[in-house]
């Protein structure tokens, strides 16, 4: 069983990772429309691993007797002005997400939640590997510039992004 607090957190997540899913769906269609498969792609499976971050949350709180509430969610941005802004969005919102997590994790820690801080780690690890990667595509967006060949082989090289296996 988990406290309201740890309950109210955990939907509150469940509802934000939601959210992603759907900024990260918003941001393959921006680049659908400009034809760029590859970034496409890569949004498109940020997308489907939010929603089984959002199933994660969701499963947790049911092995642990709590009530899950379905609430709004928030509509994500529709218009980019770049691929760089796209990117940098996505950044700052990982990082939203991480300091949420990390909130989550010592609210479980002074309520003295094992169960909770233990199921908290897997999302802990994982904040840490969407914030480098996101980083890392950033990195080379910045060396493209306006070279259109760079950019058609980053695009390329993103195209080649496989669905992670799920855990
Ligand atoms: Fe589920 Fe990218 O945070």
């Amino acid at each position: 069983m988990i406290t309201e607090n740890i309950q109210k957190l955990l939907n509150e997540q469940f509802i934000r990772e939601l959210f992603s899913a759907n900024l990260y769906l918003s941001i393959c269609s921006y680049f659908e429309d400009q034809e760029l498969d590859g970034f496409a792609n890569f949004f498109r499976l940020q997308a489907q691993e939010e929603m089984q971050h959002a199933m994660k949350q969701f499963d947790y709180i049911h092995q642990v007797d709590g009530k899950v509430n379905m609430t709004a969610v928030d509509a994500p941005q529709t218009e980019f002005s770049s691929i760089l802004e796209a990117f940098e969005l996505s950044l700052a919102h990982e990082q939203l997400v991480t300091k949420s997590i990390h909130q989550i994790v010592k609210t479980a820690i002074e309520e003295g939640d094992f169960a909770t801080h233990a199921f908290l780690q897997w999302f802990v690890t994982e904040q840490v590997e969407e914030e480098a990667l996101i980083k890392n595509i950033l990195r080379k967006l910045k060396m493209v510039g306006d070279n259109s060949s760079a950019l058609y082989l980053l695009n390329d090289e993103l195209s080649r992004r496989k669905p992670a296996p799920a855990e």
